[in-house]
């Protein structure tokens, strides 16, 4: 059953400088579904509107994005709700940190740095809970200690931590009121290898003994090989294949998708690995037709004119490509 239902969801930041008016078509009708206890990932180069897709699916909409079209549904065991038709913020805000969470890209940016741990801990669960101290103190040691942290990083400041083990508070952060849905943001990317492996295996654990719903973001192939269940592929604000990640990564069906993989390293292959050519379109003005179409080694006159809608190729495999209706 599906937790979360996003149809043609359109979210544009939309600035005012010196009289010009600018529109970047960050989220341009996006649709699709996450089935309730899988692990669905996001990939895409940098600046595809990943982020920005989780904010608006939060709720999390503030000038100067905005959204101009679409449904972000959530069925929740004994509810179901439209987050976009929310008007009241407060109810938003509960909705958040309840029963969703995002694990922000950049842990930094969530941790007050003139105030230690233990206050963003109270921040959160006071804000949803009417607990005690003594209650308090016990939910998150209990939490803590689940996640392998000790009771002692409560009254350290974030700067005293390494950056490890502050991606590991926020994300204790964002578990603790165990919410149905996590949405986390890139959240190994500032990390080396080592610590990363621990964080991602930590989150495994978090959505196993929570058993909630994880949308995981990140441009790291390799995680999303490792960790989820299925995978949409982001190109300049549009999913342009989305299937198992089975599927995905040994017959890959866009372009696109199989210039990401050819990125990355394989085992006992020790040729030059091919980086994609050319860079992102921009989102204020991005090409007719197929956006990918600039950079696509087959590209055809019909990509230049024409967008391609994602369709399914059957086991449940969705691609927004011409060359998959025969080439013509
Ligand atoms: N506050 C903002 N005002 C205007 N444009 C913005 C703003 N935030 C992001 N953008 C633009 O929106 C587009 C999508 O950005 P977004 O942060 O969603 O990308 P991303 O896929 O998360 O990238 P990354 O992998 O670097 O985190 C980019 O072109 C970016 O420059
Ligand atoms: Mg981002």
């Amino acid at each position: 059953m599906a937790i979360l239902e996003v149809n043609n969801l359109k979210a544009y930041y939309v600035t005012h400088t010196f009289g010009r008016s600018s529109t970047v078509r960050a989220v341009d009708g996006v649709s699709f579904q996450v089935n309730k206890n899988e692990i669905y990932g996001i990939a895409g180069e940098s600046g595809c509107g990943k982020s920005t897709l989780l904010k608006a699916i939060s709720g999390l909409v503030k000038p100067p994005l905005q959204i101009l079209d679409g449904e972000v549904g959530y069925n929740f065991d004994d509810e179901r709700l439209d987050i976009l038709s929310l008007r009241d913020d407060r109810k938003r805000r509960k909705l958040r940190g309840a029963r969703i969470s995002l694990i922000p890209q950049g842990s930094m940016s969530v941790l007050n740095p003139v105030r230690r741990v233990r206050k963003a801990f109270e921040d959160v669960i006071y804000a949803h809970l009417d607990v005690s101290e003594k209650e308090f103190e016990e939910l998150v040691s209990r939490h803590l200690l689940a996640l392998g942290l000790d009771w002692t990083v409560m009254h350290t400041y974030p700067h005293q931590l390494s950056g490890g083990m502050r991606q590991r508070i926020t994300i204790a952060l964002s578990t603790i009121l165990r919410p149905d849905i996590i949405f986390a943001d890139e959240p190994t990317t500032a990390l080396d290898v080592v610590v990363q492996r621990g964080v991602v295996q930590l989150i495994k654990k978090i959505k196993e003994e929570q058993q909630n719903t994880l949308i995981m973001v990140t441009h790291d192939m390799s995680i999303h090989a490792n960790l989820c269940d299925r995978l949409a592929v982001m190109y300049a604000g549009e999913i342009v294949e989305e299937g198992d990640v089975q599927s995905i990564f040994s017959a890959p069906k866009h372009p696109y998708t199989t210039m990401l993989l050819d990125s990355l390293p394989k085992v006992g292959d020790s040729s030059a690995r091919v980086s994609a050519p050319g860079a992102p379109p921009s989102l204020v003005d991005p090409p007719e037709g197929c956006r990918f179409h600039p950079r696509c080694p087959h590209v055809m006159e019909r990509c230049r004119v024409e967008s391609p809608v994602l369709n399914g190729l059957g086991n449940g495999h969705r691609v927004a490509c011409f060359l998959q209706e025969g080439g013509k």
